[in-house]
């Protein structure tokens, strides 16, 4: 008998079903200076002196940093590499100061795109110092505005023979935003210098090494139930010797290794996984790193085309250490504090594991025998040491073709857990494609939309998307997770667009489709409940869907509507048990063609009310508009 994937999803969609308690998530790539000059809240730009042309032809370890004789001092400064901190970080700088003058000579870096500064807030400020003339060497550090304004300083000492670290707090007492930091040697002597770091003293959840509380919080604000980290194209890099090691980004980080990023700047890997997993545990979303397949991507070395070749595998001989390191990954973050690897984690500061349920092999690569054999290698080792964890394979960088169809076989054949989908497209194309999963077969590996997004920030785009996810909402027994791509873009610094967060130093501008994915993830359900909502007008450019919130008993109705028309219908919530006669209303709504920008951050913003919920609601919604309707179980 032939199988009929219609007619099983019709009589699946006739009843109530379970759908993934972890259905909408988020993903976040340092891509657009997401983590470098935006998430992570390390305010100096190049700290560690490790820029170099290979990141961008035009940097080098002096890029960001001026060297700085103001008061007439003067002496040498150099790039050295002769006994550095630590061998994973070899580059510093070496001042040999003849006469300091009348402000001391040293060093001036304006962060990116200047450092802003808040009056009566206070600043850590940390270096690595290691002094080679025999006499103690003053120093004062100094946050400074363009005219040479004095906003904070702090004055130390520093002694010590070999690298040591130096920590001082400086207050802040006018605003700027873009600010200078000075550091200056203040009498003659010889010193290395490295690792010049100002963080704000408060971050996100006020973490040590931690995120941009603003920033961080609007990303909590989605209420993600997973983050899916560190990228994307990132992750399988621009060549084997690009690809992300983890191992490189944990432990103190003065000693990981940084690199060059696909995306043509540099990554401090100041956060680094020790940093995703405490983030991801410190917003409440599961944790979902996705490791290289052992293979590089496809566009590497430049190669942006369809089909394009430039995939590089990691050589078989080295590939059991490769795989290894992804057991000592799952180690790392789950294992106990006596194992080698979560040791390693308690000594950072966590004791507890971090409960990894999740772990994606691949991103989008080119499915070719080398991939195959690698990605083979990795699952059979992954799957018999640690069958408790969901490992989540790759199809290709599109919603069909034949990545796609060769990554869905393999998948098939291996009996991957889950696939992970991409896809940027028009937004007519998301309300062309709404019934996409209702034809999956329910037997086969399961689905998780690693990455999609429609092209453009306006309503209409968000809308398109909201449709879209009422029916992944509706195919939530097939469709496991999904995520919105990219995340976070710094204005000035997009290599990609569109983003659902745009920030600058100063500011966050959440766009329309953010305050759409912020409704679906923060009111979502693990049951579905069919034929509760009924349009009594066209629907070809709307959808709908009713979820019920085991945890809370909350019923959940979201309507989108793509359309140009107001749109009619019923809510049937008789057959749901009693339930509140109040309910939250939100609605987000306005010109299809608006967009939330720099300029205009607010032109829409989701407005919540409370309404009267009767057993039979019939509502009228407004073209352009998603509504959500939140009611309580009733006592
Ligand atoms: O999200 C941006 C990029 O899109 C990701 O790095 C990659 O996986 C995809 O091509």
């Amino acid at each position: 008998m032939q199988f009929d994937a219609f007619a099983q999803q019709k009589a699946i969609d006739a009843k109530p079903k379970k759908i993934s308690p972890d259905l909408f998530g988020i993903f976040f790539e340092d891509l657009s200076y997401a983590a470098d000059g935006g998430l992570y809240a390390e305010l100096v730009q190049n700290r560690s002196f490790e820029y170099n042309p290979a990141d961008n032809r035009d940097w080098n370890s002096m890029t960001a940093w001026k060297y700085q004789t103001d008061g007439f001092g003067y002496g040498t400064i150099s790039v050295e590499t002769a006994n550095p901190i630590h061998q994973n970080n070899p580059h510093y700088i070496l001042l040999d100061i003849q006469d300091a003058g009348q402000k001391g000579v040293g060093l001036e870096n304006g962060g990116f795109d200047g450092i802003p500064v808040r009056g009566g807030k206070y600043y850590n400020f940390s270096v690595f110092l290691n002094v080679i003339s025999s006499q103690p060497l003053p120093l004062t550090v100094s946050l400074v505005d363009t005219k040479g304004r004095e906003l904070g300083t702090a004055s130390f000492t520093a002694s010590a023979k070999g690298w040591k670290k130096y920590s001082e707090k400086i207050k802040v007492n006018f605003d700027e935003d873009s600010a200078m930091l000075q550091l200056l040697v203040k009498s003659p002597g010889k010193v290395g210098i490295d690792m010049v770091s100002l963080f704000p003293e408060e971050t996100f959840k006020n973490r040590e090494n931690g995120m941009r509380a603003d920033l961080a919080q609007t990303i909590a604000d989605i209420k993600p139930k997973f983050m899916r980290f560190p990228g994307g194209c990132l992750t399988h890099g621009d060549g084997v010797a690009n690809i992300y090691h983890w191992k490189n980004t944990i432990g103190p980080v003065e000693q990981r290794v940084e690199q060059r990023n696909i995306w043509n700047y540099h990554q401090s890997v100041g956060i680094g996984y020790y940093e995703y997993f405490r983030f991801c545990e410190d917003i409440g979303a599961k944790p979902v790193p996705v490791v290289a397949a052992g293979v590089s991507c496809q566009n590497s070395g430049g190669t942006w085309k369809i089909g394009s070749t430039g995939q590089k595998g990691i050589p078989m001989e080295d590939m059991d250490a490769y795989v290894q390191d992804i057991l000592d990954l799952v180690e790392y973050a789950n294992g106990p504090v006596t194992s080698t690897w979560g040791a390693k984690r308690a000594a950072a500061g966590h004791p507890a594991p971090f409960n990894l349920e999740y772990l994606g092999i691949g991103n989008e690569d080119k499915i070719t025998g080398v991939f195959e054999e690698r990605f083979r290698m990795i699952y059979d080792a992954v799957h018999k040491a640690h069958p408790e964890i969901k490992i989540i394979g790759t199809v290709g960088p599109s919603p069909n073709g034949e990545d796609f169809d060769k990554g869905w076989k393999l998948a098939n054949q291996l009996a991957v857990g889950t696939v992970d989908e991409h896809y940027y497209e028009k937004p007519e194309w998301f309300l062309k494609n709404t019934s996409r999963y209702d034809g999956y077969n329910r037997l086969n590996s399961k689905v998780y939309v690693g990455e999609y997004a429609s092209w453009g920030n306006t309503l209409f785009n968000a809308l398109a998307e909201a449709v879209y996810m009422t029916n992944l909402e509706r195919n939530g027994d097939v469709v496991r997770m999904a995520s919105y791509a990219p995340l976070i873009a710094r204005i000035g610094h997009t290599s990609w667009n569109p983003n659902l967060i745009y920030f600058d130093g100063k500011h966050v501008f959440p766009t329309v489709n953010y305050y759409v994915q912020q409704q679906f993830a923060s009111n979502a359900g693990d049951e579905y409940l069919p034929g509760i909502i009924n349009f009594t007008s066209a629907d070809t450019t709307a959808g709908a869907s009713c979820v019920k919130d085991s945890v809370t008993g909350d019923v959940i109705l979201k309507i989108a509507n793509a359309g140009s028309t107001q749109l009619f219908g019923t809510a049937n919530l008789a057959k749901l048990g009693k339930l509140a006669q109040k309910a939250t209303f939100t609605i987000i709504c306005g010109d299809a063609k608006v967009a939330n920008t720099a300029a205009h951050p607010a032109e829409v913003l989701p407005k919540t009310t409370v309404i009267n919920m009767p057993k039979q609601w019939k509502f009228t919604v407004p073209a352009y508009s998603l509504s959500i309707v939140r009611i309580k179980a009733g006592k």
